[in-house]
């Protein structure tokens, strides 16, 4: 039966950019939506930009501009980096629209109706030049510890300890500068300490991950407080019913903004609000987040939907946060990277969400992107394996047979790739998105090994072979459809250019169960892919680096004082000498061909500027098609005692990197390079 299902993203702040950190949450979630939804079920994909609180309301007026204003520029620059980056939301909305002030007013009257809501008079920091009341973050001073001045009212980032604001030496408004005062204030609480039950049992549902449940356990444990759901004016926010000059804290009406975005959805589409969030609902609500707001998820907004009488959701998916080079996104480094940045230099939003779901699992793990992992993983994943697929054969059914497919009607491959549909659903359900795209590589190398063995290219030469050959292409480019059917909830735009491509409907899971059928004509194949070049990332950190200088300056000195880099116990090293010893020459591969009989083997011929040519046998046949090797210039290891092999003397050796992420590549210099000059 088809599911209704609620599906949000956490709302980003509105004031900042979105970056490669946030990008880990809504790629996630976005995957999963296109996966249910080529699923067939029903669903709907809401967010919105969160857009009160005080942070928000300074930053406009530093601005020179009204927060209103300010809000609708975020809005307008989020919305584009995630139409770039192909998450596509059913509705992006924002909080500070009047269905999220309706709404919060009339959950924050039933929360009161139901004797949730309390008033306590609290002492708080008060700006007296600013005349308002002050956050923590907003109170700096010298730290208690290690007396480092200017730090925050929470905590020191020279020596990390953590204090109450109270405990600041010398301690001043960030926004005035002025001296804060202590001051008395009403403020609104919800009691959370009453839903203590209620919360237990809700955790022990099944509605949270393993990690985020021994955490709810651990706040159990300490025991719940009330939550203060109020902030005094001046606030950018919605006022607090019947309590004048008082505001909703932001993290009230923020989760509400989920409610609100769905709300103005049904209105543009005509659907039903309550039976999604009425108590009794059949309907999914998944909540995918960060691992860094489970509190506000697992605590507070089960508790308010429950008392003031909603359905309370299904489950709540907390990820990991995300690191760069092993380390946490900074700004020294270059590493704290915005979406925009990525698109200005790295341009495909495909290889960064094919990385990110090659990383994640289901579980609150952080996860790493590795810079040079990255393009090593998309290179030799998409372009090299998967791409590769039809790239090899396509041309041939273009050229030779206008078009025109007639597969074999039985296939082991084919049926091999077919019979794991059900295995990749599973892994995409349960957002294990790393297991998901290990098969689907697992398949494409099953598919690479396939074209390999039957080599259309050799075929393409012979005579009497044209049936054959159009089989072969046929088989491959089905099996290249499966491929891209599975890859399609990551790479949805390349899923589409290839349903252009293949001329067929747009894929959805049960097109498992299709062919492409004899007599059906595809379309002319053109470059789909290109190969990520190194140097775009490097031009990416570099120009995200702040105070290059000064870095540059204390990584020099870093230098000088660093002890040598020992990672190898000292008998593994190898001298100059012993590197000098290897004789590495600049080689044009001037033939290439199959080796009868050999299974991995292509027999080259390299000339390397000396009378005769080489001939060495290589273990590439897998990933290249010898008549693209003719003319290609690569290194050669030119000393290698010649060994007898059962197809001939092979004269030395070609350099190509391997390993499980794929391969072989077989190296290239920069161009200029000519036979026989020497490497070193
Ligand atoms: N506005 C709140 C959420 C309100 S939801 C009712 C907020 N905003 S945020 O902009 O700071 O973060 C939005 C989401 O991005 C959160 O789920 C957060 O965990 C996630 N991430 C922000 N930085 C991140 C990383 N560096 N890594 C992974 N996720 C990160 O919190
Ligand atoms: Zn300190």
């Amino acid at each position: 039966m088809a599911r209704k299902i609620l599906v949000t993203s956490a709302l980003p702040y509105a004031n900042g950019s979105i970056h490669l950190g946030h990008l880990v949450e809504y790629i996630q979630t976005d995957i999963w939506v296109r996966f249910q939804k080529m699923q067939g079920h029903t669903v709907h994909y809401v967010c919105a930009d969160d857009t009160h609180g005080t942070p928000i309301m300074l930053r406009a007026e530093k601005e020179g501009i009204t927060p209103e204003a300010l809000i609708a520029n975020v809005h307008k620059e989020h919305s584009a980096d995630f139409k770039e980056f192909l998450v596509e939301f059913d509705n992006y909305y924002s909080t500070n629209a009047p269905e999220n002030k309706e709404l919060s007013q009339t959950i924050y009257r039933k929360l009161k109706a139901n004797g949730k809501i309390a008033t306590k008079t609290i002492e708080q920091f008060y700006d007296p030049v600013k005349n308002m009341f002050l956050p923590d973050r907003f109170i700096k001073g010298e730290c208690p510890k290690c007396h480092a001045k200017d730090q925050y009212g929470d905590n020191c980032e020279v020596c990390g300890a953590t204090y109450n604001p109270t405990e600041l030496i010398n301690a001043y408004s960030a926004v005035s500068g002025a001296a804060p005062i202590r001051k008395e204030t009403e403020h609104y609480f919800f009691k959370l300490s009453e839903c203590e039950a209620f919360l237990k049992d809700w955790t022990r549902s099944g509605t949270l991950q393993g990690e985020a449940a021994n955490k709810m356990g651990e706040w159990f444990e300490n025991g719940l407080n009330d939550w203060d759901i109020s902030r005094d004016a001046p606030y950018f926010g919605f006022e607090i019913p019947d309590a004048p000059g008082k505001y909703f804290y932001v993290w009230l009406d923020a989760p509400i903004g989920y409610m609100a975005s769905f709300k103005k959805l049904c209105a543009d589409k005509g659907l039903d609000f309550d039976e999604y969030w009425n108590k009794d609902s059949n309907t999914e609500l998944y909540h995918f987040i960060g691992k860094d707001i489970l509190y506000f998820h697992a605590l507070f907004w089960p508790a308010t939907l429950e008392f003031s009488g909603y359905r309370k959701p299904t489950q709540i998916f907390a990820h990991g946060f995300l690191t760069v080079n092993g380390e946490k996104m900074s700004k020294s480094r270059g590493t704290f990277i915005t979406a925009r940045s990525y698109l200005d230099h790295i341009k495909n939003p495909e290889y960064l969400r094919y990385y990110y779901a090659a990383k994640l699992n289901s579980t609150m793990e952080d996860i790493d992107l590795n810079l040079e992992d990255f393009v090593a993983r998309v290179n030799s994943d998409l372009v090299g394996k998967y791409i590769n697929i039809a790239s090899r054969t396509a041309g041939f059914i273009n050229k030779r047979f206008a078009g025109k497919l007639n597969p074999s009607a039985d296939n082991s491959v084919i049926a091999e790739l077919k019979g794991a549909a059900q295995t990749i659903a599973d892994a995409y359900t349960a957002r294990d998105y790393g297991r998901a795209l290990r098969e689907i590589m697992r398949l494409s190398d099953l598919a690479n090994g396939f074209v390999a063995e039957r080599a259309p290219w050799v075929m393409a030469k012979q005579e009497g072979q044209d049936a054959s050959l159009q089989q072969v292409c046929s088989d491959a480019l089905e099996m290249f459809r499966l491929l891209t059917l599975y890859l399609k909830p990551v790479l949805p735009k390349l899923a589409a250019e290839i349903e252009q491509f293949l001329n067929i409907e747009a894929l959805n899971w049960a097109s498992v169960n299709t062919s492409l059928s004899a007599e059906h004509a595809i379309n002319e194949y053109t470059h789909l892919i290109t190969r990520v070049d190194p140097k775009l990332i490097e031009a990416m950190t570099e120009s995200n680096k702040e105070n290059l200088k000064a870095t540059a300056q204390v990584s020099a000195q870093a230098k000088t004082k660093a002890e040598p880099a020992t990672t190898l116990p000292e008998a593994e090293y190898i001298s100059i000498d012993d590197f000098t010893k290897v004789d590495l020459r600049i080689a044009t591969i001037v033939n290439a061909e199959h080796v009868e009989g050999a299974e991995k083997l292509l027999k080259l011929t390299l000339d390397i500027g000396e009378d005769k040519p080489r001939q060495v046998f290589a273990g590439i046949k897998s990933a290249y098609d010898p008549a693209t090797l003719v003319g290609r210039i690569t290194v050669m290891v030119a000393n290698l005692a010649p060994r007898k092999m059962k197809f001939g003397m092979s004269e030395g050796m070609v350099l190509a990197a391997s390993d499980e992420r794929g391969g072989p590549f077989i190296l290239s210099p920069d161009s200029g390079a000519q036979p026989g000059m020497r490497v070193k």
